[in-house]
């Protein structure tokens, strides 16, 4: 498992950036192990015990210049709710990085990402990385949301060629971002199989078995961010387990993921 280790570290900025969705950015200390795009993080976001136990969270960007560190997080709960009272200066108790990251693809693969919702986080940050390190290919950057209030105001031109869509058909194309996966794919010669393209999924479990079944039809390899539901998220409980086709049945997604390769998890005993 990747070294991590627990900080208390100051909040920088907490801002809203879609209905409901927030970025927070944090100090992260030059002596902790840099994230990587598809690790996570677990945050102690109160100073009771309710909620009691830590929560996960996607790494949204790494900036090693000035050691700061982003999540985007959707407002669902108790732990979110207090996240989103955190200001400039309060302390944040986090404990991270965990899990393992995305691979990253071949100088000569064409990357696409594709995000629903919470996944929309680990994605832009896979695009930032790639980007900054001069990853020949451009990559595709397919984010989905139920209507356009749902599509965070973040898609600058650092994040390669942006597709957004929306279930309601409030801004860009009208379906879900698996839809337009399908469309794309099917209007280039990535649809082939010619094993040059790779894809990346983040988002509801729903939405990763099916961008892993039309990768599978399309010959091309992919990897998905899984979101279980977390106890301990460090590899003892056993609470985040998912079926995988092993000869161990089951991975603990915080510790053998959060990323796997879709071929890897038993998407129809997982209930997807
Ligand atoms: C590896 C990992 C990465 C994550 N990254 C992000 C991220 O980048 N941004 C983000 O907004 N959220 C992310 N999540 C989900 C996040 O942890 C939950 O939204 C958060 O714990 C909710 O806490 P709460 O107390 O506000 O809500 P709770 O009261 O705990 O839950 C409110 C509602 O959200 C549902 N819920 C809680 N956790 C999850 C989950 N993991 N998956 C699906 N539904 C859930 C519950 O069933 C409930 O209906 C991630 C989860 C994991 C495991
Ligand atoms: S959350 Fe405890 S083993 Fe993964």
């Amino acid at each position: 498992m990747p070294s991590m280790a627990r900080y208390l570290t100051p909040v920088l900025r907490n801002r809203p950036v879609a209905d409901q969705f927030y970025e927070l950015e944090f100090h992260w200390p030059a002596a902790a192990p840099a994230p990587s795009p598809g690790q996570f993080l677990t945050v102690r976001t109160g100073q009771t015990s309710v909620p009691l136990l830590r929560r996960p969270f996607a790494f949204s960007r790494y900036d090693p210049e000035d050691n700061s560190a982003r999540i985007i997080y959707q407002l669902r709960g108790t732990a979110t709710a207090q996240l989103a009272a955190k200001r400039p200066f309060d302390s944040l108790d986090v404990l991270g990085p965990l899990g393992h990251a995305f691979p990253l693809p071949d100088y000569d693969s064409r990357p696409i990402l594709v995000a629903g919702g919470i996944g929309i986080g680990p994605v832009l940050f896979l695009a930032r990385t790639l980007i900054s390190r001069g990853h020949p290919l451009t990559p595709r950057l397919i984010l989905g949301a139920r209507t356009r209030v749902g599509l965070p105001v973040l898609l600058e031109q650092e994040y390669g060629e942006v597709i957004a869509c929306t279930d309601d058909g409030s801004y860009g194309c009208r379906g879900s971002a698996i839809d337009a996966l399908q469309s794309y794919l099917s209007t280039t010669s990535i649809a082939t199989g010619s094993g040059e393209s790779v894809l990346y999924l983040c988002g509801p479990q729903a939405m990763l078995a099916a961008g892993h079944r039309l990768a599978t039809e399309c010959g091309i390899v992919a990897y998905a961010a899984l979101e279980q539901t977390m106890g301990c998220a460090v590899g003892a409980c056993m609470g985040c387990a998912v079926r995988v086709r092993s000869r161990e049945q089951y991975a603990r997604v915080c510790t053998e993921g959060p990323v796997f390769d879709t071929r890897m998890v038993d998407w129809e005993r997982s209930g997807a």
